[in-house]
């Protein structure tokens, strides 16, 4: 994520998380590579691009224990002490209820797509 910043600086960051899950872990990652991206903007006085964050999960998922938690994690985001002082843009969270086997987001939405401890529900070799 560094890298790739570094050398893109997009205004727009779309990050989804595939198999995000609905418990206490869910915004663990999200968290950390919203972190990553705005201590690198702080240290190149840049402003915090928008984020926009696709959670995946099969549509059994509780995806209003996530929604719930929500307000409690942008307040985390934004008062981090390690970004203190970056001007926080937009930062749009959304649920998208669905197989990764199958068409759950337009083309050329992402910059980056993280997944942990779902592939190996694998049932077929990924395109
Ligand atoms: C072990 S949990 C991992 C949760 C979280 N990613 C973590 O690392 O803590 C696996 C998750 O993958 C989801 N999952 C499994 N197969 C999936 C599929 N085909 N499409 C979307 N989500 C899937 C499950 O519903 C479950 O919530």
């Amino acid at each position: 994520m560094t890298c790739f910043y570094k050398e893109r600086h997009p205004k727009k960051l779309a990050i989804a998380d595939l198999g995000c899950s609905c418990g206490p872990n869910t915004l663990f990652v999200v968290f950390d590579l919203t972190e990553t991206v705005d201590v690198l903007c702080k240290a190149l006085n840049h402003e915090s691009p928008e984020y926009i964050i696709f959670l995946n999960d099969l549509p059994g998922n509780d995806f209003n224990n996530i929604f719930k938690s929500l307000d409690c994690f942008k307040k985390k985001l934004t008062s981090n002490p390690l970004v203190d002082g970056i001007d926080h843009q937009y930062c749009c969270i959304t649920g998208v209820p669905g197989s990764f086997y199958g068409r759950i987001l337009p083309t050329s939405s992402l910059y980056f797509v993280h997944s942990s401890y779902s592939l190996h529900y694998t049932s077929q070799v990924p395109d």
